[in-house]
């Protein structure tokens, strides 16, 4: 079974769709962090983001593996590394091309293929995964979803204002939602969950309810 959850950025989607699946006991499939491990090998390279038809080929030579609770590039842990605010500014160059879309869209779909997944990104339930028996669209209010990503930026020890971060996230809204390829889009047949005045578990008990009366 595939359990699709797509949204934007800070609505909750990573830490709910992986306690879900551990809950489901499914695999989970965090395809954001395909895109930001590209991003950081290619700022790793010195790669000239004028030069997008290069970016396909790098992305494509890259073992890009997501383990339980880690994501290795090429062997090296860098769960936190693409975290940073450096990697989140230059990932759109990657989303944005769609020959590097097609590479990590075929990885998703293999790490997928015979599984129970519950897969997390923008373009999951549309177009990745489109007969998948379980979609959810989990979203929340813009000042809500920059308070989350300031506070989770404190905890990793980067200090930013609200300000500062809701312009980025307003900025990644827009760019996540205009993409020519793979927009951020609900699809027709998704739930919507807004999570803002959910705490993590309470969110996580509504998406598995959601699930459990799929299976
Ligand atoms: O969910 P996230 O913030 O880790 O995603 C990182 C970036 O990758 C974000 O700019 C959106 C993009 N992305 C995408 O285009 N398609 C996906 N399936 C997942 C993420």
């Amino acid at each position: 079974m595939i359990v699709t959850i797509d949204g934007p950025a800070g609505a909750g989607k990573s830490t709910a769709a992986r306690q879900l699946a551990e809950r489901l006991g499914f695999e989970f499939l965090d395809t954001g962090a395909m895109y930001r491990a590209v991003a950081l090998a290619a700022l790793q390279q010195g790669h000239d983001w004028q030069q997008a038809d290069r970016l396909a080929a790098l992305a494509a030579g890259l073992d890009i593996q997501l383990e339980p609770g880690r994501v290795l590039l090429d062997g090296e842990d860098v769960t936190t590394a693409i975290r940073s605010r450096e990697v989140t500014a230059a990932t759109h160059y990657v989303a944005d091309n769609a020959a590097v879309r097609e590479v990590l869209i075929e990885k998703q779909r293999a790490e997928a293929t015979g599984k129970n997944v519950v897969t997390e990104g923008r373009d999951q339930g549309t177009i990745v995964f489109p007969d998948a028996e379980c979609k959810i669209f989990l979203t929340a209010t813009a000042s809500e979803r920059a308070r989350r990503r300031l506070a989770d930026l404190e905890r990793a020890g980067t200090t930013a204002s609200l300000d500062e971060v809701l312009a980025e996230q307003n900025l990644r809204d827009e760019r996540d939602a205009q993409r020519a390829c793979g927009p951020l889009r609900q699809a027709d047949d998704a739930l919507v969950v807004v999570t803002d005045d959910a705490t993590a578990t309470e969110v996580v008990d509504q998406l598995e309810a959601i699930v459990r009366q799929k299976m």
